[in-house]
């Protein structure tokens, strides 16, 4: 009885591990040491800086019609509320934004953004335009 009750405690011990070490595996994938530090600029918003971004490089897929992920990026309402699978943007914290370890091309190639080799031809954003992205949700993307 002594035995199997400290076998079922070793099994518990090395699955709580292996669950662990999977979740740390998922995260390690985006290594946020590598995103572009964020613009100086202050005062930056969705409608000032960020829309023209979004409008060119962003609205063909998450747009009204059809939007992909049932993201929509074309009003900063949108942008808040995120995709079918949840938020995308954590206001105060880019690092921890998904949306922009996408479109920094960290983690899974497959959620790259825009997708590379996209039918439309749009090309990745630059350092400047991540950047900007990044200051707007210090700033708390309003
Ligand atoms: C050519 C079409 C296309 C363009 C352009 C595009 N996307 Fe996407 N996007 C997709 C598709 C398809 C998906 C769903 C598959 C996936 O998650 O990778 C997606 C998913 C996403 C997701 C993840 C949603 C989720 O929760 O799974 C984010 C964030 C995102 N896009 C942001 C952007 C941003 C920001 C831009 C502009 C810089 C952009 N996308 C441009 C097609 C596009």
């Amino acid at each position: 009885m002594q035995t199997r009750i400290v076998w079922i405690s070793v099994l518990g011990g090395v699955l709580a591990a292996a669950l662990i070490a999977r979740a740390d595996g998922k995260k390690a994938k985006v290594d946020v040491s590598k995103l572009p530090p964020p613009a100086q600029k202050q005062g930056v918003t969705y409608a000032s800086d960020i829309k023209p971004i979004f409008d060119r490089s962003c609205v063909k897929c998450h747009g009204a019609e059809k939007p992909k992920a049932k993201l929509r990026l074309d009003s900063l309402e949108g942008a808040l509320k995120g995709s079918a699978e949840g938020k995308v943007i954590v206001p105060g914290d880019s690092a921890a934004s998904e949306l922009v370890h996408n479109i920094a091309r960290l983690g899974d190639e497959d959620h790259w953004m825009p997708p590379p080799d996209n039918k439309a031809g749009i090309p990745p954003l630059t350092t400047d335009e991540i950047a900007l992205i990044r200051a707007w949700i210090d700033q708390g993307a309003k």
